[in-house]
């Protein structure tokens, strides 16, 4: 489109008429108001001139022509995409609806009756020059805006993109820093917990020790004590059957001392000592069971002993303690192999359990309805395949809510008071039976009932870790 005003009344118009005298008559009008016109007397020519110099603003197109008529040169200017946009009139003599749908159909876009108006023509022509000019103005803005908002899109798209990118950046930078930061906690747990472990471990290893000189001084000796009661009490007697009838001085004092008695209790006596001196060395043993360090590989480690040791430094908080009476513990110990294991974690395990079943117990005092006695069952088992070994700790203690239960194995959650529970117990025990140990750990309770805790231990070591 040149340059025109859009309702100017200049514009080049393409007249196809096979008449001459229509011809002229347009060329005519047309020229007189400023039009640039090109006549072309039929169809065919119209269409192979069409593209040799610019292309007209308008066409004027008779429908009855000889070679082709006006619809079907309209028909194939509208499938040509350099021709599509033109606008094209339709002139003719016709007047019937048919016709004129005919030539809406062909793509026409209005219609002018001969004999025509020449007011009618140049109305028309301004009409839809104007049109035209404003669809193409229109068009090429719309262009213009379209082509702006794809740049603006793919600024955007690029924007989004990078932001996208920073995004995932960040989200892993957070994942990462999360999984520090667990790793950190966790790291913190078990350094809180282990330097609770080694203090109490020192404690009771030194107590062992202390216990285990003087308990080897006297087991050992026990022995050559009651050998040396036994000769003394040979040779008194056979004083007695040498000397025959004793002085008044010696008799009075067999009889002062009740010397059959003792003769005959003595040796009782000394082999109660021995059977004392075999417990407290049996206590050490375990004393040194519990307190035993761990390396860095699992060992192989009998579970009843390391349960039986935790319950004896337990013992004092099972007693009967004036507000409650004693905790009965019910061992039902199966068959368990020794099984590889990191022996110090394990007690760790056991401890924290056990404890947590004696304030459980403790607490429930403050119900009445609570049943007696209070117990602790520990229950140990081989499953029916041999492949793993569990152990149950169950007490008829006060039971958890669900809401709890489900807290549980969280850190740092605890209905304890302050100083009394730090919450740390249970997400210990599950750090090291699961991860240290590749078992599981589990629990069953009902508020007002009980809970029983079970722990499932891989029999095979190559099932446990050795971080
Ligand atoms: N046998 C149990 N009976 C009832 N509630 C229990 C039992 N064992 C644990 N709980 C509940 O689970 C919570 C968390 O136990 P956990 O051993 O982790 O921490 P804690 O005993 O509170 O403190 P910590 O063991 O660190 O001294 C306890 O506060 C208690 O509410
Ligand atoms: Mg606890």
């Amino acid at each position: 489109m040149n340059n025109l005003s859009i309702d100017s009344e200049q514009g080049s118009i393409l007249v196809i008429d096979d008449t001459p005298a229509n011809l002229q008559v347009l060329m005519g009008l047309l020229s007189e108001r400023g039009y640039e016109v090109c006549p072309m007397p039929s169809g065919t020519l119209a269409l192979q001139g069409i593209h040799l110099d610019d292309y007209p603003d308008l066409i004027l197109l008779d429908i009855q022509m000889p070679d082709l008529n006006g619809y079907e040169v309209c028909q194939k200017l509208k499938a040509d995409e350099r021709t599509r946009e033109i606008p094209i009139i339709f002139i003719s003599a016709l007047d019937d609806l048919f016709d004129k749908v005919k030539a809406f159909e062909a793509g026409g876009i209005d219609y002018i009756a001969k004999p025509f108006q020449a007011e009618e023509v140049f109305l028309r022509v301004r009409t839809h020059l104007t049109l035209s000019r404003l669809q193409k103005k229109l068009k090429s803005k719309t262009e213009d805006q379209a082509r702006q908002i794809r740049e603006k899109n793919i600024i955007l798209e690029d924007t989004v993109e990078q932001l996208e990118s920073t995004n995932h950046k960040l989200e892993i930078a957070n994942q990462e820093l999360k999984l520090n930061l667990e790793q950190l906690q966790s790291t913190q747990l078990q350094l809180v917990q282990n330097e609770k472990m080694a203090t109490l471990g020192q404690l009771v290893a030194g107590v062992a020790h202390e216990i285990n000189n003087p308990v080897v001084f006297i087991d050992g000796n026990i022995h050559h004590a009651l050998e040396y009661v036994r000769d003394l009490i040979s040779l008194v007697e056979l004083y007695q059957e040498q000397v025959g009838d004793p002085n008044d001085k010696i008799r009075n004092y067999t009889e002062a001392i009740d010397l059959d008695f003792l003769i005959e209790d003595l040796p009782k006596t000394i082999t109660s000592m021995k059977e004392g001196a075999d417990r407290i060395r049996n206590i050490s043993y375990s004393l040194r069971t519990f307190s035993r360090g761990d390396s860095d590989r699992p060992i192989k480690f009998n579970i009843h002993e390391g349960i039986d040791s935790t319950l004896l430094i337990l013992k004092h908080r099972l007693k009967d303690n004036g507000v409650r009476p004693e905790i009965e513990i019910v061992k039902k110990y199966g068959d368990l192999p020794e099984i590889a294991c990191f022996p110090g974690k394990l007690n760790q395990v056991f401890m924290n359990l056990l404890s947590n079943a004696i304030d459980a117990l403790d607490e429930a005092l403050n119900n009445p309805s609570h049943c007696q006695p209070q117990q602790i069952i520990v229950k140990t088992e081989i499953s029916a395949e041999k492949e793993q070994a569990t152990i149950w700790i169950e007490d008829n203690g006060m039971g958890m809510s669900e809401e709890v239960k489900n807290k549980v194995f969280d850190r740092l959650f605890t209905t304890k008071e302050v100083g009394k529970g730090t919450g740390l117990g249970l997400a210990i025990a599950r750090e090291i039976i699961e991860e240290k140990h590749g078992g599981q750990i589990w629990l069953e309770s009902e508020a007002g009932q009980g809970t029983k805790f079970a722990i499932a231990l891989p029999l095979s070591s190559s099932d446990v870790s050795f971080n």
